[in-house]
């Protein structure tokens, strides 16, 4: 694979509301050992070495508001908040249009979820270092634990009365976290071309890498890490908390 040059702009999508969370804020608002959980997340980025940042907000000046006095509290610099859509593609596609405005010379891309706030640096980097060798998409998956069943029908009504069809081979199943990383003109077009998915969740693809697929292009994966998980109910939010503490502490012992 080729070596390039590359100018990295990231694309942390954070305008979800957070409703699996049940909190009385945007999820991205809500606290972690005394920062809100998109402050981890962009610090973690800057840790990597990205230093151009777009966060997509919920589209409320009040909430925006909070987004940057968060980061002024934090001494975060330069970040650049804009209004988020109705989904998460939605939202990412905003922020696209955004890089174009702000750094118009960026290569490159890494689309993060604000909800993955415990994403280790380290991880950033092994998606940076294969967009470096020349793949143009680049996932970071975990090898899947569970045993994946594939139901027939969806009741809506209750979630484990489905009739199961056939059970997943799990060696050929990945879990997939985010960063996700992107040629900056590939990631335009896919977007570009599902713009029309983008309005509703039902249609709406789960993440940025669904795209690139569907124009057949080549997707390549990373190992990732079990802290990159999403924070997505109260569980993943005590889970996070505790984790938080115990890298203080131990960091106090050394
Ligand atoms: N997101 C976004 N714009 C949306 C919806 C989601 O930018 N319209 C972001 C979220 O803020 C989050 C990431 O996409 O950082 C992953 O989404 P998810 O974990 O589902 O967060 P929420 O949509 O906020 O949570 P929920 O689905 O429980 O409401
Ligand atoms: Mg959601």
């Amino acid at each position: 694979m080729a070596y390039m040059m590359m100018n990295v702009t990231a694309i942390v999508p954070a305008a979800g509301a957070g409703t699996r969370l049940g909190a009385d804020k945007p999820k991205a608002l809500v606290e972690l050992a005394g920062e809100p959980l998109i402050v981890h997340a962009v610090r973690g980025l800057r840790s990597a070495g990205v230093q151009q940042i777009i966060v997509t907000a919920p589209d409320d000046s009040a909430v925006q508001q909070g987004f940057s006095s968060s980061f002024a509290l934090a001494h975060i610099d330069d970040v650049v908040i804009i209004s988020g859509g109705h989904t998460r593609q939605e939202s990412v596609a905003c922020g696209l249009a955004a890089v174009r405005a702000s750094w118009p010379e960026t290569s490159h891309v890494l689309i993060h979820d604000a909800a993955r706030s415990l994403t280790p640096p380290a991880m950033i980097r092994r998606v940076l270092n294969m967009l470096v060798a020349g793949a143009p998409a680049v996932i970071p998956v975990l090898p899947v634990v569970d045993t994946i069943k594939k139901i027939v029908t969806t009741t809506d009504v209750d979630p484990y009365t489905d009739l199961v069809e056939r059970t997943m081979d799990r060696n050929l199943l990945r879990a997939v976290q985010t960063p996700q990383g992107f040629q900056m003109e590939l990631i335009e077009r896919a977007h570009q071309l599902s713009a029309r998915m983008n309005a509703q969740e039902q249609t709406a693809a789960p993440d940025d890498a669904a795209l690139v697929e569907l124009m057949g292009e080549p997707v390549r994966t990373v190992p990732g890490d079990r802290r990159a998980f999403k924070i997505t109910t109260p569980f993943d939010l005590e889970l996070a908390q505790w984790l938080m503490e115990r890298a203080s502490s131990s960091t106090k012992l050394a």
